[in-house]
């Protein structure tokens, strides 16, 4: 469904001062240090089945939000290809299209729910999560009425006339995961879409989201930094250090086998019966 290969994004003013150091296996500070560029994410490669959820976990900036970024192109990869599975044109490079196209297909296939939640502070909730199927042209009954659906679906069935700034932070967490499950869009991205909220809700959202994909069939790539969520919603796990995937497998895989010390002290703390 979606092939990374070789992905790298490097920020900074001259990112290709950058490469050959990498290549040569300098580290993340080191290069920072002589160059000035900061490693976003280094030669990822993996992919996504479809219909499955596939989740990214690493600490802090070990570059996930840069990674799934970079997927929908919302950041532009420095080198490495992205390819999308598109329901009419077969395999395409995400990386190689114009705007235009970008735009159709941020439209129409790949919907995306991000960490900051990022929702349109002059527009009440309702029309918060009924942006997609604006932009789509679906009329105002018909968005209003899905729209609400997925307000009662997160729970906040009674909020569609408020304001995000009325919400609080786990409020509008549930907000911006409406908006990004109102559109059938075939792909979801999601950053950390459930940190902010409550152990119980947590949960139920988690049940919620196995269901989406289960019945609707959607894929999702699914960023978090919870190894008892990844365990519980993956059906296959990358870890991330560095901006590299440090081991990529099934959740029993790594598990059972943690491929670095890194993994393991992660699994030591895990929680397979929650
Ligand atoms: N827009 C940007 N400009 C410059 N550097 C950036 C930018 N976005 C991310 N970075 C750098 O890229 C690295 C990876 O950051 P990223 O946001 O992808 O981490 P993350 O794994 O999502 O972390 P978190 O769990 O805190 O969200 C970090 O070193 C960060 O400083
Ligand atoms: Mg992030």
């Amino acid at each position: 469904m979606i092939r990374a290969e070789g992905v790298t994004k490097i920020f900074g003013s001259a990112p290709e001062t950058a490469l050959p150091l990498l290549e040569a296996g300098k580290g993340k500070s080191e290069i920072q240090a002589e160059t000035g560029q900061v490693v976003g994410v280094h030669d990822v490669s993996f992919s996504v089945e479809p219909g499955e959820v596939f989740v990214i976990m690493g600490l802090s900036g070990s570059g996930k939000s840069t990674l799934i970024r970079c997927i929908n192109r919302l950041f532009e990869p420095t080198a490495g290809h992205i390819f999308f599975q598109h329901p009419d044109e077969g395999e395409i490079d995400i990386t190689g299209l114009s705007d235009e196209r970008l735009r159709m297909l941020r439209k129409h296939h790949m919907s995306m729910v991000f960490q900051n939640f990022a929702l349109f502070p002059h527009r009440s909730v309702l029309d918060n999560v009924a942006y997609g199927l604006e932009v789509q042209g679906k009329a105002r009954d018909e968005r209003h009425r899905h729209a609400q659906e997925m307000l009662e679906m997160v729970g906040l069935g009674d909020w569609g006339k408020a304001y995000p700034s009325e919400l609080s932070g786990g409020m509008q967490q549930r907000v911006g995961l409406a908006r990004g499950l109102a559109t059938d869009a075939s792909v979801l991205l999601m950053d950390e879409p459930f940190s902010a909220l409550d152990p119980l809700i947590k949960v139920n959202m988690q049940q919620e989201l196995k269901k989406i994909q289960q019945q609707l069939g959607r894929t999702i790539l699914f960023i978090t930094h919870d190894l008892d969520e990844a365990m519980r919603i993956g059906d296959h796990i990358a870890i991330m250090e560095e901006g590299k995937i440090i081991q990529l497998g099934t959740p029993e895989e790594i598990l059972v086998n943690p491929r670095t010390e890194y993994v393991a002290r992660f699994v030591e703390h895990a929680d397979p019966t929650g």
